[in-house]
């Protein structure tokens, strides 16, 4: 261990009530029995680590995290596989993610290992969350706080608080990996360069709310996000990446700065390579997506994430005209993908790729 953790133990739940809650998961509503925080000072560094009953924190009103908004967090799954045992997905990345997050909100880096030995036991006290069934997991969601009592805006934050809690996940979209339908946002953008896009903060899901909001008055599951300069090419769809597919061909928006490097995009390009496809990082325009969807020679589109993994975007709605890809069905190159990456997660297929931990 890279730093000691104190074990308070919960009152667990009656496992004919947790079983209950795992039959049927809503997204993030129910969580397990215990949750970890470790502690940060300029003097000490991370200390007090402890894994805890599941439970709401004391925090003084003038914490500096309720107003300035210096908070980073992460998501990734633990999934049980059929021989029983449990295994977490690409730790490592979410970790490193994290600490580029950190860097950008002038927050303290947590070492990786230390990340990874809270996730390992949280899941390994509160294995009898992680579902059966098929397509379900538990989710994993770090986070670190600002947590010094000041309203003085003078700088960072001198405290701060990691924490881990886990909620057992079903499908993140109602209609499961039924084609989306995505709304092009040209009144508001997302992130601007020199801006926070890459990092995965709070902010940058509070202020996309007004258009996930407008996306839903008009029928459509997420909001597609466009530079913000030109307001033409693409970056990213709600809260997970896109990619286009072009038969064999599949390209991702750039990673410009302004989009969130996602470890489902990441190992997207690598599996559908693996796979033989080229898998590439470019440049999209809304014009080229609506042309090529037209001619046919854009096949799909699908987006991805850790919650919401690899879904088809069927159609796509706009002030200025709707379309429709490969006939607004779910496409081949997709489905396999989707196939092949949860088999790696749930055991079923083999991990050339190390991500299994
Ligand atoms: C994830 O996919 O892990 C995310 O953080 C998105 C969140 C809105 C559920």
């Amino acid at each position: 261990m890279t730093i000691p953790f104190t074990v308070r133990p919960a009152d667990r739940l009656p496992a004919a009530e947790r079983e209950r809650l795992l039959a049927a998961p809503a997204f993030g509503e129910v969580f397990s029995d215990h949750m970890i925080s470790i502690e940060w000072d300029r003097q000490s560094g991370w200390h007090g680590a402890q894994l805890a009953p599941y439970g709401p924190l004391l925090l003084d009103p003038a914490t500096q995290v309720f107003h300035y908004g210096q908070e980073v967090f992460e998501g990734l799954k633990a999934y049980r596989r059929p021989d029983g045992t449990v295994v977490t997905f690409r730790p490592f990345a979410n970790a490193a993610r994290l600490n580029r997050s950190c860097e950008r909100m002038a927050m303290p880096p947590l070492p990786e290992e230390t990340f990874v030995e809270a996730l390992e036991l949280l899941v390994a006290t509160d294995r009898a969350w992680v579902p059966e069934q098929p397509g379900h997991s538990l989710y994993l969601r770090p986070f670190m706080i600002a947590t010094q009592r000041s309203l003085g805006f003078y700088g960072p934050s001198d405290a701060y608080r990691f924490l881990v809690i886990a909620c057992p996940a079903g499908a993140y979209f109602k209609a499961g990996a039924e084609p989306l339908t995505v709304w092009l946002s040209e009144d508001y953008t997302r992130a601007a360069p020199g801006g926070t896009g890459a990092a995965k903060c709070g902010g940058n899901y509070a202020g996309t709310l007004v258009a996930q909001a407008q996306a839903r008055e008009r029928g459509c599951d997420q909001v597609v996000w466009l530079d913000a300069a030109e307001r033409r090419w693409v970056d990213e769809l709600g809260t997970s990446n896109l990619f286009f597919v072009y038969g064999s061909r599949l390209v991702t928006p750039e990673l410009s700065g302004t989009l969130l490097p996602g470890v489902t995009r990441d190992s997207v390009l690598a599996l559908a390579a693996e796979l033989g496809y080229t898998a590439e990082e470019g440049r999209i325009s809304v014009a080229d997506w609506r042309a090529d969807a037209g001619s046919g020679r854009l096949t799909e589109v699908f987006s991805c994430g850790t919650s919401s993994m690899i879904t088809p975007v069927g159609h796509v709605r706009s002030a200025h005209g709707d379309w429709t890809i490969g006939g607004g069905r779910p496409g081949p190159v997709t489905a396999r993908l989707r196939e092949e990456l949860t088999g790696i997660q749930t055991g079923e297929r083999p991990d050339p790729f190390g991500w299994v931990h």
